[in-house]
Protein backbone atom coordinates (compact mmCIF):
# COMPACT_ATOMS: atom_id res chain seq x y z
CA UNK A 1 0.00 0.00 0.00
CA UNK A 2 1.05 3.49 -0.86
CA UNK A 3 2.30 5.17 2.13
CA UNK A 4 2.94 8.58 1.01
CA UNK A 5 0.75 11.83 0.53
CA UNK A 6 -0.32 12.55 -3.31
CA UNK A 7 2.31 14.30 -5.56
CA UNK A 8 0.06 15.28 -7.97
CA UNK A 9 -2.63 16.18 -5.80
CA UNK A 10 -0.29 18.70 -4.14
CA UNK A 11 0.93 19.60 -8.39
CA UNK A 12 -2.87 20.34 -9.06
CA UNK A 13 -2.91 22.75 -5.63
CA UNK A 14 0.03 24.39 -6.83
CA UNK A 15 -1.50 25.11 -10.53
CA UNK A 16 -4.91 26.45 -8.25
CA UNK A 17 -2.67 28.85 -6.17
CA UNK A 18 -0.80 30.03 -9.51
CA UNK A 19 -3.64 30.23 -10.84
CA UNK A 20 -5.42 32.11 -7.97
CA UNK A 21 -2.77 34.65 -8.15
CA UNK A 22 -4.02 35.93 -11.73
CA UNK A 23 -6.50 38.83 -12.64
CA UNK A 24 -8.00 36.52 -15.21
CA UNK A 25 -7.99 33.60 -12.79
CA UNK A 26 -9.97 30.77 -14.11
CA UNK A 27 -10.45 29.57 -10.26
CA UNK A 28 -10.41 31.51 -6.83
CA UNK A 29 -8.96 28.91 -4.42
CA UNK A 30 -7.18 31.35 -1.69
CA UNK A 31 -6.98 28.33 0.64
CA UNK A 32 -4.31 26.35 -2.04
CA UNK A 33 -1.79 28.16 -0.94
CA UNK A 34 -1.87 27.01 2.42
CA UNK A 35 -1.67 23.45 1.67
CA UNK A 36 2.23 23.89 -0.39
CA UNK A 37 5.17 23.32 0.84
CA UNK A 38 7.69 26.16 1.78
CA UNK A 39 9.34 25.85 -2.29
CA UNK A 40 5.65 25.72 -3.96
CA UNK A 41 4.73 28.19 -1.86
CA UNK A 42 7.74 30.76 -3.12
CA UNK A 43 7.47 30.19 -6.32
CA UNK A 44 3.28 31.37 -6.08
CA UNK A 45 4.79 34.46 -4.58
CA UNK A 46 7.46 35.03 -6.77
CA UNK A 47 5.26 34.79 -9.74
CA UNK A 48 3.05 37.54 -7.98
CA UNK A 49 5.63 39.30 -7.45
CA UNK A 50 7.51 39.38 -10.54
CA UNK A 51 3.47 39.94 -12.19
CA UNK A 52 3.72 40.42 -16.57
CA UNK A 53 7.56 38.78 -16.56
CA UNK A 54 5.84 35.30 -14.66
CA UNK A 55 3.14 35.58 -17.21
CA UNK A 56 5.96 35.69 -19.80
CA UNK A 57 8.42 32.88 -17.96
CA UNK A 58 4.81 30.39 -17.70
CA UNK A 59 4.44 30.71 -21.09
CA UNK A 60 7.68 29.48 -22.48
CA UNK A 61 7.53 26.63 -19.36
CA UNK A 62 3.75 25.88 -19.19
CA UNK A 63 1.74 25.14 -22.41
CA UNK A 64 -1.24 25.66 -20.48
CA UNK A 65 -1.44 23.29 -17.81
CA UNK A 66 -1.83 25.54 -15.33
CA UNK A 67 -4.97 26.81 -17.22
CA UNK A 68 -6.00 23.61 -17.53
CA UNK A 69 -6.08 22.55 -13.74
CA UNK A 70 -7.66 25.98 -13.02
CA UNK A 71 -10.35 25.68 -15.70
CA UNK A 72 -11.30 21.86 -14.45
CA UNK A 73 -11.75 23.19 -10.76
CA UNK A 74 -13.28 26.54 -11.78
CA UNK A 75 -16.12 24.72 -14.03
CA UNK A 76 -16.55 22.05 -11.19
CA UNK A 77 -17.49 24.79 -8.91
CA UNK A 78 -19.43 26.42 -10.80
CA UNK A 79 -21.43 23.25 -11.77
CA UNK A 80 -21.52 21.79 -7.96
CA UNK A 81 -22.76 25.47 -6.89
CA UNK A 82 -25.68 24.73 -9.09
CA UNK A 83 -26.64 21.46 -8.21
CA UNK A 84 -25.79 21.79 -4.44
CA UNK A 85 -28.87 23.28 -3.38
CA UNK A 86 -30.97 20.00 -4.46
CA UNK A 87 -29.12 17.70 -2.77
CA UNK A 88 -28.50 16.99 1.14
CA UNK A 89 -24.75 15.45 0.79
CA UNK A 90 -21.41 15.84 -1.24
CA UNK A 91 -19.27 13.53 -1.68
CA UNK A 92 -15.50 14.86 -3.08
CA UNK A 93 -14.20 11.34 -4.09
CA UNK A 94 -10.37 11.60 -3.89
CA UNK A 95 -10.44 14.83 -2.30
CA UNK A 96 -6.49 15.93 -2.10
CA UNK A 97 -6.28 19.70 -0.81
CA UNK A 98 -10.01 20.46 -2.73
CA UNK A 99 -11.16 23.59 -0.16
CA UNK A 100 -14.74 23.37 -1.58
CA UNK A 101 -15.91 22.84 1.95
CA UNK A 102 -14.69 26.35 3.13
CA UNK A 103 -15.85 27.92 -0.04
CA UNK A 104 -18.58 27.36 -1.37
CA UNK A 105 -22.25 27.45 0.08
CA UNK A 106 -22.41 24.10 1.09
CA UNK A 107 -23.46 24.07 4.99
CA UNK A 108 -26.93 22.67 4.48
CA UNK A 109 -25.25 19.49 2.88
CA UNK A 110 -23.12 16.58 4.96
CA UNK A 111 -20.23 17.26 3.05
CA UNK A 112 -17.77 14.06 2.78
CA UNK A 113 -14.17 13.97 1.94
CA UNK A 114 -12.80 10.61 0.38
CA UNK A 115 -9.18 10.48 0.14
CA UNK A 116 -6.36 8.11 0.62
CA UNK A 117 -5.16 7.71 4.62
CA UNK A 118 -1.72 9.61 3.54
CA UNK A 119 -3.07 12.31 1.46
CA UNK A 120 -5.92 12.97 4.32
CA UNK A 121 -3.15 13.01 7.28
CA UNK A 122 -1.01 15.48 5.66
CA UNK A 123 -4.31 17.70 4.33
CA UNK A 124 -5.81 17.80 7.96
CA UNK A 125 -2.02 18.93 9.14
CA UNK A 126 -2.65 21.72 6.94
CA UNK A 127 -6.50 22.50 7.60
CA UNK A 128 -5.03 22.89 11.56
CA UNK A 129 -2.39 25.09 10.58
CA UNK A 130 -4.45 27.70 8.14
CA UNK A 131 -7.21 27.86 11.01
CA UNK A 132 -9.64 26.72 8.54
CA UNK A 133 -12.80 25.16 10.74
CA UNK A 134 -12.18 20.81 10.26
CA UNK A 135 -15.64 20.46 11.12
CA UNK A 136 -16.95 21.73 7.57
CA UNK A 137 -16.54 18.44 6.49
CA UNK A 138 -16.08 14.40 7.44
CA UNK A 139 -13.57 13.09 6.41
CA UNK A 140 -13.24 9.50 5.71
CA UNK A 141 -9.89 7.79 4.75
CA UNK A 142 -9.92 4.52 2.45
CA UNK A 143 -7.22 2.98 0.38
CA UNK A 144 -9.00 1.75 -2.29
CA UNK A 145 -6.68 0.47 -4.21
CA UNK A 146 -7.19 -2.31 -1.16
CA UNK A 147 -10.97 -1.56 -0.24
CA UNK A 148 -13.62 -1.63 -2.37
CA UNK A 149 -15.71 1.91 -2.61
CA UNK A 150 -19.06 0.08 -2.17
CA UNK A 151 -18.20 -1.77 0.88
CA UNK A 152 -16.48 2.12 2.21
CA UNK A 153 -20.23 4.12 1.48
CA UNK A 154 -22.25 1.32 3.08
CA UNK A 155 -20.22 2.07 5.85
CA UNK A 156 -20.37 5.74 5.71
CA UNK A 157 -22.64 8.52 7.17
CA UNK A 158 -23.62 9.39 3.74
CA UNK A 159 -27.28 7.76 2.97
CA UNK A 160 -28.42 5.46 -0.24
CA UNK A 161 -30.80 7.05 -2.91
CA UNK A 162 -30.27 10.24 -1.52
CA UNK A 163 -29.56 13.59 -3.77
CA UNK A 164 -26.29 13.76 -3.95
CA UNK A 165 -23.58 15.48 -5.42
CA UNK A 166 -19.89 13.59 -6.29
CA UNK A 167 -17.06 15.46 -7.60
CA UNK A 168 -14.67 13.14 -8.59
CA UNK A 169 -12.20 15.12 -9.65
CA UNK A 170 -8.29 14.27 -11.16
CA UNK A 171 -8.60 10.59 -9.96
CA UNK A 172 -10.47 8.21 -13.00
CA UNK A 173 -6.79 9.00 -15.13
CA UNK A 174 -4.73 6.88 -12.75
CA UNK A 175 -7.21 4.16 -12.45
CA UNK A 176 -7.81 1.14 -15.00
CA UNK A 177 -11.04 1.23 -17.08
CA UNK A 178 -12.29 -1.74 -14.65
CA UNK A 179 -11.82 0.35 -11.88
CA UNK A 180 -13.34 3.41 -13.08
CA UNK A 181 -16.25 1.13 -14.30
CA UNK A 182 -16.45 -0.43 -10.50
CA UNK A 183 -16.78 3.44 -9.37
CA UNK A 184 -19.42 4.23 -11.15
CA UNK A 185 -21.13 1.09 -10.55
CA UNK A 186 -20.75 1.92 -7.26
CA UNK A 187 -21.68 5.30 -6.79
CA UNK A 188 -25.23 5.22 -8.82
CA UNK A 189 -26.01 1.66 -7.30
CA UNK A 190 -25.72 3.81 -3.37
CA UNK A 191 -27.06 7.11 -4.46
CA UNK A 192 -29.66 5.88 -6.96
CA UNK A 193 -31.15 8.01 -10.09
CA UNK A 194 -30.89 11.67 -7.89
CA UNK A 195 -26.93 11.17 -8.06
CA UNK A 196 -25.52 14.04 -10.15
CA UNK A 197 -21.31 13.10 -10.91
CA UNK A 198 -19.05 16.19 -11.93
CA UNK A 199 -15.80 14.28 -12.94
CA UNK A 200 -12.98 14.74 -15.58
CA UNK A 201 -11.39 12.40 -17.97
CA UNK A 202 -8.40 12.16 -19.76
CA UNK A 203 -8.70 12.56 -23.63
CA UNK A 204 -7.18 10.46 -26.57
CA UNK A 205 -6.67 13.64 -28.96
CA UNK A 206 -4.32 14.40 -32.03
CA UNK A 207 -2.04 16.10 -30.27
CA UNK A 208 -0.63 19.11 -32.25
CA UNK A 209 2.90 18.67 -33.35
CA UNK A 210 4.17 21.76 -31.18
CA UNK A 211 2.34 20.67 -27.79
CA UNK A 212 3.90 16.41 -28.49
CA UNK A 213 6.99 16.66 -26.57
CA UNK A 214 4.86 18.58 -23.54
CA UNK A 215 2.74 16.09 -23.62
CA UNK A 216 5.14 13.23 -23.94
CA UNK A 217 7.07 15.06 -21.09
CA UNK A 218 3.77 15.29 -18.85
CA UNK A 219 3.37 11.33 -19.48
CA UNK A 220 6.99 10.85 -18.17
CA UNK A 221 6.12 12.95 -15.15
CA UNK A 222 3.36 11.08 -14.06
CA UNK A 223 4.94 7.89 -14.16
CA UNK A 224 7.94 9.32 -12.57
CA UNK A 225 5.13 10.78 -9.63
CA UNK A 226 4.12 6.94 -9.27
CA UNK A 227 0.73 7.82 -10.44
CA UNK A 228 1.43 6.92 -14.59
CA UNK A 229 -2.31 7.66 -16.91
CA UNK A 230 -4.57 4.66 -17.27
CA UNK A 231 -7.60 5.39 -18.65
CA UNK A 232 -7.97 8.45 -21.48
CA UNK A 233 -11.22 7.96 -23.46
CA UNK A 234 -11.27 9.97 -26.92
CA UNK A 235 -13.80 13.02 -26.53
CA UNK A 236 -16.83 11.76 -29.16
CA UNK A 237 -16.46 8.50 -27.25
CA UNK A 238 -16.98 9.64 -23.82
CA UNK A 239 -21.03 9.67 -24.33
CA UNK A 240 -21.42 6.60 -25.69
CA UNK A 241 -19.00 4.94 -23.17
CA UNK A 242 -20.79 6.58 -20.06
CA UNK A 243 -24.29 5.19 -21.22
CA UNK A 244 -22.99 1.69 -21.67
CA UNK A 245 -22.36 2.10 -17.67
CA UNK A 246 -25.30 3.21 -17.11
CA UNK A 247 -24.83 7.29 -16.91
CA UNK A 248 -26.81 10.08 -18.85
CA UNK A 249 -23.98 12.58 -19.72
CA UNK A 250 -26.27 15.91 -19.39
CA UNK A 251 -22.95 18.53 -20.18
CA UNK A 252 -19.64 17.90 -21.49
CA UNK A 253 -16.87 20.74 -22.14
CA UNK A 254 -13.36 20.45 -22.28
CA UNK A 255 -10.45 23.07 -19.99
CA UNK A 256 -9.18 24.62 -23.24
CA UNK A 257 -12.72 25.85 -24.16
CA UNK A 258 -13.32 26.62 -20.42
CA UNK A 259 -10.29 28.64 -20.83
CA UNK A 260 -10.44 30.16 -24.01
CA UNK A 261 -13.93 31.15 -23.31
CA UNK A 262 -13.48 32.61 -19.78
CA UNK A 263 -9.96 34.25 -19.93
CA UNK A 264 -9.23 34.03 -23.46
CA UNK A 265 -6.20 31.69 -22.81
CA UNK A 266 -5.74 28.04 -24.51
CA UNK A 267 -5.44 24.72 -21.61
CA UNK A 268 -3.30 21.80 -22.51
CA UNK A 269 -3.80 18.94 -22.42
CA UNK A 270 -7.83 20.07 -22.74
CA UNK A 271 -9.17 17.40 -20.26
CA UNK A 272 -12.97 16.23 -20.49
CA UNK A 273 -15.47 17.86 -18.15
CA UNK A 274 -18.50 15.70 -17.83
CA UNK A 275 -21.61 16.08 -15.52
CA UNK A 276 -23.89 12.79 -15.56
CA UNK A 277 -26.55 11.26 -13.68
CA UNK A 278 -27.54 7.70 -13.52
CA UNK A 279 -29.77 6.24 -16.26
CA UNK A 280 -32.80 5.20 -14.11
CA UNK A 281 -33.06 1.24 -13.78
CA UNK A 282 -29.79 0.65 -15.31
CA UNK A 283 -27.36 0.54 -12.32
CA UNK A 284 -25.67 -2.68 -11.91
C1 LIG B 1 -4.57 14.22 -8.66
S1 LIG B 1 -5.18 14.05 -7.04
C2 LIG B 1 -6.70 14.94 -7.22
C3 LIG B 1 -7.10 15.60 -5.95
C4 LIG B 1 -8.30 16.52 -6.01
N1 LIG B 1 -9.49 15.83 -6.46
C5 LIG B 1 -8.01 17.73 -6.86
O1 LIG B 1 -8.46 17.78 -8.02
O2 LIG B 1 -7.33 18.61 -6.37
C6 LIG B 1 -5.72 12.35 -6.88
C7 LIG B 1 -6.34 12.04 -5.52
O3 LIG B 1 -6.74 10.66 -5.51
C8 LIG B 1 -6.34 10.09 -4.27
N2 LIG B 1 -6.06 8.65 -4.43
C9 LIG B 1 -5.15 8.10 -5.26
N3 LIG B 1 -5.11 6.76 -5.07
C10 LIG B 1 -6.01 6.48 -4.09
C11 LIG B 1 -6.41 5.28 -3.43
N4 LIG B 1 -5.88 4.09 -3.74
N5 LIG B 1 -7.38 5.36 -2.48
C12 LIG B 1 -7.92 6.55 -2.16
N6 LIG B 1 -7.57 7.71 -2.75
C13 LIG B 1 -6.62 7.68 -3.69
C14 LIG B 1 -5.07 10.83 -3.90
O4 LIG B 1 -4.76 10.73 -2.51
C15 LIG B 1 -5.38 12.24 -4.36
O5 LIG B 1 -5.98 12.99 -3.35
Amino acid sequence: MRSWPSLTAEGVCLARALEHRRDDRLVHDPHALGFLRAPARALVHSAATAGPAADLAERGFDPGLVASIGARHGWIDERLAAAAPSASQVLLLGAGYDSRAWRLPLAHAIVVELDHPATARRKARRVRRQGLPADARQVITADLAAQSLADVLARSVLRPDTPTVVVWEGVSMYLPEAAVERTLSALSLHFGPDLVLLMDLWTTTATPLHLAAAERAGRAGLRVLGEPLRFELPPLAIAGWMERRGFRVVRHSDTDTVARLRAGRPAFPPLQLVEATPIPGRAS
